[in-house]
């Protein structure tokens, strides 16, 4: 841990401290809410929103350290979800987007679960249709239930390994969004302990893991299309080392600027791509990085009805937890 202090701010002391400090002794922070319903309740406790960032969406809010939404009637009506605000902020790159995109978007969320990723895109770009794809069984169930819970539009659901979604539809989306599983050493920042997250092996079959999945997400990018990476972890191989090497391997691809993050501009890449700290922010920490596809005419797929199977039907009872 301390060598990727190190690495990180390799001439800031200080900082290599508050680093460590804010992953070994994490003071509470409030987790992000987005509305999803447009409907709102007063009852929890939330940030006063001059604190907050001018481009946050008004669909977005900041609970007060230790307020918890999980318990609220907001929660249990399915009008919220709650997430960590690092993922509001790497998410909040699709902002960027608004204006590039078509209205109305098909993306495709490659490693979805249990959702926020999904419900967050949901909210900043209205997709035509989202299907939020989760590989592992046991985490497909969170999924379903989060999206149903939270009524998101449009959405449906896969359990599909990452190379035969790229198979199935070759360039047939908009947009796809891998936010990958990762060495996960930010969730240390919320009082989680992950085992060996700092370890060199542990992050090298993490890159290794990375590169497969962004090979084979990138082939479902349809021309002139998005692809969006983020993590929740600070290891510079499985972040601007992992963007690097997709790059060099696929040169159809190029990083997008992100104005309104410029304050979090990764200062370990060329490209532009943005990073979370623990100790510089209301969040545990994450990295995120923006790529378009050039245009070239015939690389426009179509979506087999076979993906769209299982569609997220409104809830008829909501009884299991987050
Ligand atoms: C960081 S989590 C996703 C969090 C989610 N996007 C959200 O915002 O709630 C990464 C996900 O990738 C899934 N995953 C693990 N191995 C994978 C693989 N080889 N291909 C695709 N997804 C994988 C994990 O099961 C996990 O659900």
């Amino acid at each position: 841990m301390q060598k990727t202090a190190i690495a990180l701010f390799p001439d800031a002391e200080s900082e290599q401290i508050e680093f460590l400090d804010s992953l070994l002794s994490p003071p509470p922070k409030g987790n992000a809410v987005i509305w999803t319903s447009g409907e709102r309740t007063d009852e929890l406790k939330l940030q006063p929103r001059e604190g907050l960032p001018s481009w946050l969406p008004g669909e977005i809010d900041l609970l007060e350290p230790e307020e918890k939404a999980g318990k609220s009637r907001a929660y249990r009506d399915g009008l919220l979800y709650s997430l960590d605000y690092s993922s509001v902020l790497t998410g909040s790159a699709l902002l960027a987007l608004s204006d590039q995109i078509d209205s109305s978007p098909t993306v495709l969320d490659a490693c979805a679960a249990p959702g926020g990723k999904s419900i967050l895109c949901s909210t900043l770009l209205k997709p035509g249709l989202l299907l939020s794809n989760e590989v592992e069984g046991k985490r497909l169930g969170m999924l379903r239930h989060n999206l149903t819970r939270c009524r998101i539009p449009n959405a449906y659901t896969q359990r599909m390994p990452v190379h035969e979604l790229a198979e199935q539809a070759r360039h047939a989306f908009d947009l796809c969004l891998v936010d990958a599983p990762c060495s996960g050493q930010s969730l240390l920042a919320k009082g989680q302990d992950v085992q060996g997250c700092f370890h060199p092996s542990i992050v090298k079959g993490n890159a290794r893991r990375q590169r497969k999945i962004l090979s084979s997400c990138s082939e479902t990018v349809r021309s002139g299309g998005f692809l969006f990476y983020s993590t929740c972890t600070f290891s510079q191989r499985e972040n601007e080392g992992a963007i690097e090497k997709f790059v060099a391997d696929h040169p159809d691809f190029t990083p997008l600027k992100v104005p309104h993050l410029a304050e979090y501009r990764s200062t370990l890449s060329e490209f532009p791509s943005y990073r979370i700290y623990p100790h510089r922010s209301n969040g545990a920490g994450g990295f995120v990085c923006l790529l378009q596809r050039s245009s070239r005419e015939s690389e426009i797929g179509s979506i087999p009805d076979a993906l769209l199977a299982y569609p997220v039907a409104p809830p008829s009872s909501i009884d299991s937890p987050e």
